[in-house]
């Protein structure tokens, strides 16, 4: 089952202030693969891991496009419990 990240980008909202931190992710990852997320300070390598992983700081988020896809169910438009985590039963 691949996970699939296609062309995400997302902001953060702070004070009425938007901050655009991921532009255009593309990653895939096969089962039993691992992979290291590499780059300078600030590039967005824990946003990215937190977005994978559910764990992104809603409401202070907002995507703006793009997707993350477990099994080709977008786990970004999934219905978000207590506001943030997202599913209602964990990841699928
Ligand atoms: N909760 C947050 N609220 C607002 N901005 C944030 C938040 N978390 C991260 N950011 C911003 O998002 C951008 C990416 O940060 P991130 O923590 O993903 O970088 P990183 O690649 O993991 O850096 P490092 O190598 O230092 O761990 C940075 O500009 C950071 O300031
Ligand atoms: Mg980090």
């Amino acid at each position: 089952m691949p996970l699939e990240v296609r062309g995400l980008d997302l902001s953060f909202l702070k004070d009425g202030t938007e901050t655009r931190v991921l532009r255009g992710v593309d990653l895939t990852v096969e089962g039993g693969e691992i992979h290291a997320l590499v780059g300078e300070s600030g590039a967005g390598k824990t946003v990215t891991a937190s977005a994978v992983m559910g764990l992104l700081p809603f409401p202070s988020v907002r995507i703006n496009g793009g997707g993350i896809f477990l099994d080709s169910v977008d786990i970004l438009r999934l219905p978000r419990r207590n506001g943030g985590d997202y599913g209602d039963g964990g990841l699928p």
